[in-house]
């Protein structure tokens, strides 16, 4: 450990577990999944070989929230814009994502995961659709951490697509102006029903939010790793949960205590 309490690199993974409070887990954790063409340049493999590897942290990522038990995790797998990549790569991320899918739901199923995508699933392959949904519906009842797998998936799109709803319902006279408040479109994002990320991790050192949860982050502490995403195994995940532990949070306040009264409209302030 270093003075501020922080781990040092190289801590094994049982004595940074030890570290965690378990009464101030975040209770969503989203994850900017970055690096994996990286890694395998680095090894000089195709990049698709980057991907595969990547899928080994995502089961490390998931395994190591439920152990914590953080309630919910978001990972963003497939942007609205990576289908701009070259066409095999797109392909390859589509079969890895039915692979992973197959490999995993029944582990799921036995550790009371829930499994649900947020992002536009109806524009993609109707194979892949029905993939996705098979794996919501048998994991449904699961009451342990929900896995959000970001699919076809960008902030702006997501809002676009809540505007829409919200323009056409009152274009059928079924919602009134003053109805539309922040929890009425929090209600509305793919996300309704999750609270906001605490922590928002991002690994391979870069310092972009790349369109994932806009509305959502308002607030969420950012970690940044510099760990390229196939190698953010568990001890990774418990030194962003520990470096998130030591965050003093004011939501626009003065302290972490909550505020007495809230602003009128229920806006907050800076
Ligand atoms: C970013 O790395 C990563 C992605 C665009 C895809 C992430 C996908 C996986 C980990 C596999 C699929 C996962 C699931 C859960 C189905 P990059 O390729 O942009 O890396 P680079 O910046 O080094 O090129």
């Amino acid at each position: 450990m270093d003075k501020d309490g922080i781990a040092l690199p190289g801590t094994p993974e049982r004595d940074l577990l030890e570290l965690v409070l378990p009464d101030e887990l975040p209770q969503h954790v989203a994850i900017i999944m970055d690096g994996n063409g990286r890694w395998a340049q680095a090894r000089n493999l195709p990049r698709v070989e980057g991907h595969r590897a990547g899928i080994r942290a995502v089961r490390a990522s998931v395994e190591t929230a439920a152990r914590l038990g953080i309630p919910t995790v978001t990972l963003y797998a497939f942007s609205t814009e990576n289908w701009k990549r070259p066409a095999l790569e797109v392909k390859a991320l589509w079969g890895l994502a039915k692979n992973f899918i197959d490999a995993e739901l029944d582990t799921f199923k036995r550790n009371n995961l829930r499994f649900r995508t947020i992002g536009d699933i109806s524009r993609l392959d109707t194979s892949v659709q029905r993939y996705l949904k098979r794996a919501m519906t048998a994991t449904a009842e699961c009451t342990g951490t929900l896995v959000q797998i970001a699919l076809n998936y960008s902030g702006r799109n997501e809002i676009t697509r809540m505007i829409r709803n919200a323009v056409n319902r009152a274009a059928d006279g079924d919602l009134q102006p003053e109805s539309i408040t922040e929890q009425w479109i929090d209600d509305h994002l793919d996300t309704a029903g999750t609270p906001d990320p605490d922590l928002l991790i991002r690994t391979s050192g870069e310092f972009r939010l790349s369109n994932f949860l806009l509305w959502q982050v308002a607030y969420s502490e950012i970690y940044i790793s510099q760990v390229l995403w196939p190698d953010f195994d568990a001890a990774e995940f418990l030194k962003a949960t520990l470096s998130y532990q030591k965050r003093e949070r004011r939501f626009g306040g003065l302290s972490s205590e909550p505020a007495a009264t809230a602003a009128p409209s229920g806006e907050s302030s800076v």
